[in-house]
């Protein structure tokens, strides 16, 4: 490979600069040339692309957001528009890439992967959705912003006596709420990958509420549904005063984590020294706490289910 480029696509995660800033530090030190593509596939197709240096990414790392700026972009999914990617990039001379995010942004990789691009897959998102690895960038810090919000939700929950329900994102997984749930000690968390009864979580909180309990925090993961709909049948089916919280995009933004730091250094300066060795194809993750290398088609396929272990656990120590 003589020529790499690196993007940001999909939703935005706390570390991607990091990730960024470890790509093209680590091109440079092997003495090759590194271009940054701004807005993901939309600026490759748009050629927005420019040369990075050192001072390029500089004063980032401690920054949410991603300098790179990105897109969902529905042109990509198309064969024209991956074939116009591709000339793009042949066009700049770049003939290995690094793509930074979550599935949908992988299934463009292997796109330009069939045009003869090199690519390297790092992934970002703090949903914690990604099949072939434990962990993503941007999971730790946004489970940490929801662990902050707990906190102070439950003050005013237990001055008030209230019941708060609070729903996180994670589109159709529920990795961010059971762990916040989890490390901020939720009365129940719901999650779509497991089935429940609002009046068995009814029937908690009033066992909760019965033997003293000032205030009950219920965790919902949006892939469950609506918040606002839950909070009005519990209030009504237990009487207790109920609040909603929707807690949003301020889940997305925020100073990384040294979690997320760290990770997102490892996998970019990983993903260069793969490139460079003629690697192309794979995504990196993390497994049982070591970084690893898997191919990007098991990446987006194989079963990577929430830990039951974890949920049952939480259950317990939150009767
Ligand atoms: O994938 C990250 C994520 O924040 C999901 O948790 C959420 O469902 C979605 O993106 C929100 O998307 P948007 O940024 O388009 O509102």
């Amino acid at each position: 490979v003589q020529h790499i480029g690196v993007l940001t696509s999909g939703g935005d995660a706390p570390g991607m600069n990091a990730c960024v800033r470890a790509v093209v530090r680590m091109a440079i030190y092997r003495k090759v040339k590194i271009s940054g593509i701004m807005r993901g596939y939309a600026g490759l197709l748009a050629g927005e692309m420019k040369p990075m240096d050192l001072g390029s990414v500089g004063d980032i790392i401690h920054r949410g957001g991603t300098l790179l700026r990105t897109a969902r972009c529905k042109e990509f999914y198309e064969p024209e528009g991956q074939e116009r990617g591709a000339r793009r990039l042949q066009e700049a001379g770049i003939d290995g890439l690094v793509v930074i995010g979550g599935d949908g942004s992988f299934r463009g990789a292997q796109a330009l992967m069939r045009h003869g691009i090199s690519v390297i897959g790092i992934p970002g998102t703090i949903d914690n959705d990604i099949p072939g690895t434990d962990y993503t960038i941007g999971f730790d810090t946004a489970v940490n912003t929801v662990l902050d919000a707990i906190n102070k939700i439950r003050d005013t929950a237990t001055s008030h006596d209230r019941t708060n329900v609070i729903e996180v994102m994670g589109r159709r997984a529920g990795h961010i709420a059971l762990l916040s749930g989890l490390a901020g000690g939720a009365e129940s968390i719901l999650v779509p990958e497991v089935p429940f009864d609002v009046d068995v979580v009814c029937a908690r909180l009033m066992r909760g509420h019965n033997r003293g309990k000032l205030h009950s925090i219920i965790l919902v993961a949006e892939g469950v549904g609506s918040a606002v709909e839950l909070g009005k049948q519990i209030e009504q089916k237990t009487g207790l005063e109920t609040r909603v919280t929707i807690l949003g995009h301020i889940q997305r933004g925020g100073s990384p984590t040294a979690t997320d730091r760290i990770w997102a250094s490892q996998m970019g300066s990983r993903a260069v020294d793969l490139l460079l060795a003629g690697k192309s194809g794979l995504m990196l993750g993390v497994r049982r706490g070591e970084l690893v290398e898997v191919a990007l088609d098991k990446a987006m396929t194989e079963r990577h289910g929430l830990d039951q272990e974890l949920y049952q656990l939480a259950g317990i120590l939150s009767i």
